[in-house]
């Protein structure tokens, strides 16, 4: 096959970690990026010696390109993704889906109108601590599940960077809440919240989320997520799971600080799953996350992120955020 043609519609933290990724793989070769910060969009492009636009339609518009990477932030998702689909092309979607239901619900029928693969980059799947677990709960290593904790805590600097557009819930609590959903692979009939504003009170946003999740075949998930941890943790984030079943559990200790270089002036964590560099090649979580999209598009592959788990999150965080305004459980109907 000729090497498959790669958009990336915005280039900022991910979309530059997304083209850093394509730029490896020898099946395809990077053609066009698209941002509003022209800054944002060189960086992204000029390696690979692709084409810059401020407008991600002209990178749709190409007919050489067959596959997009969509990494705009968390509340511009749906129209690009629409577009995308109507336009053919295979989407590689950051996550979350959406924000909104409605907009989520626009987003699945366009790309099941279009019959295109849309991959929503749900990382833990690609993040061996996460995948393995889950793998070995599929083939019945723990038998079924009774209850489920999960954590993502990161500092304030991330609610900040998004400037109260998106929430905690949103932005992290999607990750561990598609997983469970995936792990579970079961409608989720009941959701209660609570939370606390205090940091992120000016941005309008909560701190913290603290989500019970009910299943339809009893079993329970709690999730705590907040933006609290002090500035100076380094790699910014806390994230553990423990999943108990008739048979056995899951463990899962993302500890921040594995593998450090301390100096007499510094402490350096370094990032060893996510986007490290080995030999000066890209490994890692992202790494693994755009080469299994590169591979269903290749060869037509089932996503390892079902659509419909990364929908249902969506609904999740949404009946959680309403139950957590309104101090009431939500009660979730079957999705269509
Ligand atoms: N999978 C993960 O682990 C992970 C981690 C971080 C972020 N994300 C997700 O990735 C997405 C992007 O996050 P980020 O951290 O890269 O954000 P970012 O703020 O670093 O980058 C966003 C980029 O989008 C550009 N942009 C905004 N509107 C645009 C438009 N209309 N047209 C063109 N460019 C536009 C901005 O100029 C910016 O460069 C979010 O949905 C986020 O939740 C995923």
């Amino acid at each position: 096959m000729n090497q498959i043609g790669i958009g990336v519609i915005a280039a900022g933290q991910m979309g530059q970690r997304h083209a850093n990724v394509y730029r490896q793989l020898p099946e395809v070769q990077l053609r066009a990026v698209a941002d509003l910060n022209p800054q944002a969009a060189h960086a992204a492009a000029d390696p690979a010696g692709a084409d810059v636009y401020s407008d991600w339609h002209d990178v749709l518009a190409r007919d050489d390109v067959q596959a997009v990477s969509i990494c705009l932030p968390d509340w511009d998702h749906r129209d690009a993704v629409i577009a995308a689909a109507k336009a053919g092309k295979y989407i590689l979607l950051e996550k979350p889906l959406a924000i909104d239901v409605a907009d989520a619900d626009d987003m699945v029928a366009a790309v099941k109108r279009a019959g295109i693969t849309l991959l929503v980059g749900h990382t833990l799947h690609f993040d061996p601590r996460y995948a393995m677990p889950l793998a070995d709960y599929r083939r019945g290593a723990i038998g079924d599940i009774i209850h489920v904790f999960a954590r993502r805590n990161n500092p304030i600097t991330s609610a900040e960077k998004f400037e109260g557009n998106t929430t905690v819930l949103q932005f992290l609590g999607i990750h561990d809440i598609e997983y469970v959903l995936s792990m579970l692979d079961e409608p989720v009939v009941r959701v209660t919240a609570e939370s606390h504003q205090v940091l992120a009170a000016d941005l309008g946003i909560d701190d913290a989320v603290f989500t019970l999740v009910k299943f339809a075949s009893g079993a329970v998930a709690s999730f705590e997520h907040a933006w609290t941890l002090p500035v100076q943790t380094y790699r910014a984030l806390d994230a553990r799971l423990d999943a108990v079943g008739t048979q056995g559990m899951l463990r899962i200790d993302c500890a921040p600080a594995t593998s450090m270089t301390i100096s007499q002036q510094e402490v350096e964590t370094h990032d060893t799953w996510y986007g490290p560099t080995l030999d000066e090649d890209y490994v890692g979580a992202i790494f693994h996350e755009v080469k299994h999209f590169v591979d269903c598009v290749r060869t037509g592959k089932e996503p390892a992120v079902k659509l419909s788990h990364a929908y249902e999150a969506v609904r999740v965080v949404d009946a959680a955020q309403q139950s957590a305004a309104s101090g009431r459980p939500v009660s979730l109907a079957a999705s269509k």
